[in-house]
Formats: structure tokens, sequence, C-alpha cells
């Protein structure tokens, strides 16, 4: 089940008349949801980094939720992001961990609609003001969806809107945000992603059992490695028993890209995957660490209920 991570990054959520709600639409709705209110959370500012990174490392998507301010994020929301985005995280030479996630913005807006335009008041459109948190989502990685933005959300008695009127467009756009996410969660391309990660997660830890591998394999698969090729779920057995004997439980396959291209009724999945590893000194690797590049193209079919079977796979050393 796909889990999903909002972030609230209001800084007074009790008195809000739009956000409250959208975070209680979110709350009611998901099937697994972890809401991280920031402002009861972290009233003095001092975020723990460590529980919300955990908190992330769950998600298939996450969802930053707040009301527009002065063009950006709310302060707090800021200094969530600057302390928990952080090096070796979300960036630099191991900062893959939100690698793969979708990132929704979704954000209520005070201004209408028609001033976010070259002509209007405000210049600028929403997503040209939301640049920099896109570029931010790539640099971790992460998928960047289109922003869901509402206008027209403040609520000033006697002076802008009426209660009933905002809180109206605050059920439309959870509507929107849970349609969204749905069909991001839910879409063959998503599951895919997950089975990548699940397959190697499993495939790191080199169990003993081997039915976890071959229950997500077609009974003909096509095994092609560096070792030769491998025919059906007894030649998977046999490649993974000579794998066995070389590398150590433990290994640690690092996707660094996924391209995922329907292809008839099966998907080509192209992977870059870097391997580090220990060996054993008894094998012809010789005990010697490995740091291996590899390319993988994976031949997948999913039925109806979603799962994935590989029922081909290819490994291409690179260089
Ligand atoms: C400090 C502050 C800055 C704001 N800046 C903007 C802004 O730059 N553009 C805009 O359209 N609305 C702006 N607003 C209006 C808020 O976006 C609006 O009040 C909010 O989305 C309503 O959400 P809530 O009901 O959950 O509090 C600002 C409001 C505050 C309090």
């Amino acid at each position: 089940m796909s889990h999903v991570v909002v972030i609230s990054g209001h800084p007074n959520l009790q008195q809000s008349n739009t956000n409250k709600l959208i975070i209680e639409r979110l709350a009611g709705s998901l099937d697994s949801v972890d809401v991280r209110c920031l402002d009861t959370l972290y009233p003095d500012y001092q975020i723990d980094v460590a529980a919300e990174q955990q908190a992330l490392l769950a998600a298939d998507a996450i969802v930053l939720q707040f009301p527009f301010y002065w063009y950006s994020v709310p302060a707090l929301l800021k200094k969530w992001i600057d302390d928990v985005l952080a090096y070796d995280f979300a960036f630099g030479s191991k900062g893959d961990k939100l690698k793969g996630k979708a990132l929704f913005l979704s954000l209520t807006v005070g201004g209408p609609a028609a001033s976010y335009q070259p002509l209007g008041y405000n210049h600028f459109t929403i997503e040209q003001m939301l640049r920099p948190l896109q570029q931010t989502a790539y640099l971790a990685g992460m998928a960047y969806q289109p922003p869901i933005a509402t206008y027209r959300m403040v609520y000033i008695p006697g002076v802008y809107n009426k209660l009933e009127e905002v809180q109206e467009r605050a059920e439309s756009h959870a509507r929107r945000l849970l349609a969204a996410l749905q069909e991001v969660l839910e879409s063959d391309e998503e599951r895919i992603r997950r089975f990548v990660s699940e397959w190697f997660e499993q495939f790191d830890q080199l169990p003993e059992a081997s039915e976890y591998f071959t229950a997500r394999l077609a009974a003909d698969v096509d095994w092609n490695m560096p070792e030769g090729r491998f025919l059906g779920h007894d030649g998977f057995r046999d490649w993974y028993a000579i794998v066995r004997k070389v590398f150590k439980p433990g290994c640690d396959h690092r996707v660094e890209q996924v391209t995922i291209q329907p292809d008839g009724d099966d998907y080509q999945v192209e992977l870059r995957i870097r391997l580090l590893a220990d060996t054993f000194a008894d094998s012809d690797l010789k005990g010697e660490p490995i740091d291996l590049l590899v390319n993988e193209i994976w031949q997948v079919r999913l039925d109806e209920q979603g799962r994935v079977t590989i029922h081909n796979y290819r490994v291409v050393p690179v260089g």
C-alpha cells in the first residue's frame, strides 16, 4: 500500500480556515498517511531532523501543504526544508534517500488567479514563483508533480470572501489533490518503481531462500548476466547460488537512474545501478570489495492486480 507523508507548514493551523480543512480531508481519506503539523511539533522552530528524515524514508509520496506567504513558503516550512533536506540525505554522494518519491506542492493562495499573470498585479504565475522548490525536488531526484493551488483563500470577515466560500474551495482543493495522488500512486510506473526498490532491498540481504525472487519471475524468465545466460526458475536458482558464493550479504545496489517505457503489453525498465559489495576470500573476486556501475534492462509485465513479474533481465557492465 502506498504511504503518503503530509507536511503541514501552516504556522497556526488552529486559526486556519482552509489548510486545516484540507489536512482533515487528507487524513480522513488516505489509507496510509502520516500528517506532520510543524506548528504543533515544533512551536519553537527546533526541527527534529532525524525524526523528519525517518518519516520521509517511509513515504511513497510527500505533500507540502501550506498557505502561500510572501510568494513563498511560510518561514516554519522553509526552516524544515533547510534542516531536513540535508547533505547525504537529499543531496551529495549518499544523498539519494528521496529519489523517486513523488512531491506534491499543495498551496492556498490569497490573491485571485488573474493577478498571477504577466499583466496582473503579481506579474508571475504560481508555477514560476515555485521554481526554487521545483529545482529543490530535481536536485533530490524527486518526481515533481504539477502544483495544486487554489486562489482567493483569504477570509477577513466583511472584507475578503465569505467563510463558506473559502471552505467550499478548500473542499474542492482536497478532492483535486486526492485525485492527483491516486493517479500518481496507482500508475503502472509508480508500481514498477516501488517494485524495483523492494527487489533490491531483498536482494541486498542475499537470503538463503530464493522464493521471494522466483515468485516475481516468469516461469520462463530469460536471465542474462555477466556470468552467463540462465533460463526459468531453475536457471535463476543456479545463478543465485553462484552469486551467494561470491558476494557477502549486506551489499548495496544504489539505483541511480530509472527509466520506464511502455513496450506493447509490457514495460521496459532501464536502470543505472552502482553496486557496492564485499566478496568472499575464497571466491573468484578474492575478498576484494566491489564498486561497479552497471546498466540493467528488465522486461516486466503487470497483472490486473498490479503485481509485477520480470520476464527478461539483462545486466550490462558500464565501460
Ligand atoms: C504573512 C502572510 C503573507 C501572505 N502572502 C501572500 C502572498 O504573497 N500572496 C498571496 O496571494 N496571498 C498571501 N497571503 C494570504 C494567504 O495565502 C492566505 O491567507 C492563506 O492561504 C489562507 O490559508 P488559511 O485559511 O489556512 O490560513 C499571505 C498571508 C499572510 C498571513
